[in-house]
């Protein structure tokens, strides 16, 4: 398994829609396996394909993160049959917008079909977190940043002030 870099926000591999996973083979499950190493080095919770640079229809989620044993979960062509019209609001981050949090209101229960790790169909019922994160996902799917729901004036600034923060020169101590 091998930690991969995740691309950051503004990048326009990004912005591009992930295809769908025609086989879930060897290559596929050794891309899950870093997207998986790549999120617990970052401490994040879920992480899309496409963050670090393959435009697939793949996401991984753990929300157990330190505090309990892992508990990864696989995602491939993942589609939205039920959403609740209840909403639910978290203050979400993103692996590519670092540092910075909005609240962001989303359906608060889904039901989602998808292949596992095996390339299974399986369906599953999620509410609250799991259903916020699995939403935040799929959005980089379709090449949506949880900014995106933001105004334009908070998100210009905020794509700003990412943008500074890449010129910045590496700190290093030799
Ligand atoms: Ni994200």
């Amino acid at each position: 398994m091998t930690v991969k870099i995740i691309l950051t926000e503004p990048n326009k591999i990004l912005r591009q829609i992930s295809q769908p996973v025609e086989h879930v083979g060897e290559n596929e499950q050794r891309l899950m396996d870093d997207m998986l190493e790549t999120m617990y080095a970052a401490k994040g919770i879920g992480l899309a394909a496409i963050q670090i640079g393959f435009p697939k229809r793949i996401i991984v989620i753990d929300l157990a993160k330190d505090q309990t044993e892992k508990n990864p979960m696989y995602f491939i062509n993942p589609i939205v049959h039920n959403k609740d019209t209840e909403q639910t609001t978290y203050e979400e981050g993103c692996l590519s917008v670092p540092g910075q949090f909005a609240e962001i209101a989303r359906p608060k229960k889904i039901e989602i079909e998808y292949l596992d790790y095996h390339g299974e169909k399986k369906i599953l019922k999620a509410e609250g977190l799991l259903a916020t994160c699995i939403q935040h996902e799929m959005d980089h799917l379709e090449g949506i940043l949880f900014i995106d729901y933001l105004s334009k004036l908070k998100k210009s600034m905020i794509i700003k002030k990412l943008s500074k923060q890449k010129i910045k020169p590496e700190r290093i101590v030799v």
